[in-house]
């Protein structure tokens, strides 16, 4: 039997989180509805940061209350801070994400905290999470470059990733956040993170500026990653990565995966519907990088 790949489906979030038009509330209920069906254990769907720095993500409450949930799938939240967790708790979201970075420069202008102070005020989230019984999915953003500045080094990555494997994240996600990286600066980074967590506990989250994500996925597939972050039509990027295209599309990763032998468990047909829907939210900013 084919071995299980999962992508973990960002769209709601990492996809919609960029746009620059306000996405009617509906029309997101629309899509993760869509993809409930689809077949993923995970939906990464609102985002409880706040509204003055991601107003795209406001109506994140109203997403998670409106949606059809789905048995068996987890419909994830970020939280940046204590009154994101106690609006995913509000809203019942069943998994939170805490997410630091690699790199200084990013940290400071997506979550405006050095990455030491970052981790700080991620400690008390994830144990009050965990204190009522949610998982957290931890993430490290630039994991091989930075849009501020530049290069990553490889232990900078594990330095973090260690940090939020100690606060237990149950599996942290490396983001190949501006999209960047070559293959073999992906599997550089891949050999110093692997010290510090097993690749059962790490997940690939690669954009796609450089027409390179399929590529650093199967370099990480090598490195034994079972789990990719993407999203659906290709959405996203993110508001404090200048020149962020959007994460990899879901379906050409399905795709890649069958092709190399894998099963991802996901129906074709429902990604190819929610992608069309994901593609019309894009409206006039079909093609744009960033
Ligand atoms: P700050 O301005 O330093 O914090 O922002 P603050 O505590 O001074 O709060 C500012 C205002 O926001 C206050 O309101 C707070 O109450 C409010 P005011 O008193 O001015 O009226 N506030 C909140 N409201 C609702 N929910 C909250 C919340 N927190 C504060 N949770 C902060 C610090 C972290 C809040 C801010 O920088 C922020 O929200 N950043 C998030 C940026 C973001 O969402 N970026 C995209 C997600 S990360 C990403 O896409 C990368 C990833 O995909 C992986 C990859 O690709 O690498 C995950
Ligand atoms: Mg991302």
């Amino acid at each position: 039997m084919a071995q299980r790949v999962e992508i973990f489906e960002v769209g709601p979030r990492d996809g919609l989180q960029n746009e620059a038009r306000q996405i009617p509330t509906a029309d997101k209920i629309a899509l993760v509805d869509c993809l409930s069906l689809a077949g993923f254990a995970r939906i990464e769907c609102a985002s409880f940061v706040s509204p003055k720095w991601v107003p795209q993500m406001a109506d994140s409450g109203a997403v998670l209350e409106g949606i059809n949930r789905a048995p068996g799938v987890s419909y994830a939240a970020l939280t940046p801070n204590m009154t994101g967790l106690e609006r995913a708790i509000a809203a019942k979201a069943d998994e939170v994400a805490i997410f630091g970075s690699a790199s200084e420069g990013f940290s400071k202008a997506n979550i405006n905290a050095s990455i030491a102070e970052s981790l700080e005020r991620f400690r008390p989230v994830a144990d009050a999470a965990k204190a009522v019984g949610l998982p957290v999915r931890g993430y490290v953003s630039c994991v091989v470059e930075c849009p501020y500045d530049g290069v990553v080094a490889p232990g900078d990555v594990a330095r973090v990733v260690a940090a939020l494997r100690d606060m237990g994240c149950y599996e942290v996600s490396l983001g190949d956040t501006i999209g960047r990286g070559r293959p073999e600066a992906v599997d550089a980074m891949l050999a110093a993170v692997l010290q510090e967590l097993p690749a059962a506990q790490l997940a690939g989250h690669f954009h796609d500026t450089g027409g390179r994500a399929l590529e650093n996925i199967e370099v990480s597939l090598a490195r034994g990653l079972r789990v990719f972050d993407a999203a659906v039509g290709g959405l996203g990027g993110c508001p404090y990565a200048p020149g962020a295209a959007g994460n990899v599309a879901t379906e050409a990763v399905h795709d890649r995966l069958v092709a190399l032998g894998y099963d991802t468990g996901l129906d074709r047909a429902v990604l190819d519907k929610a992608a069309g829907m994901a593609r019309a939210m894009r409206g006039q900013q079909e093609g744009r990088d960033g």
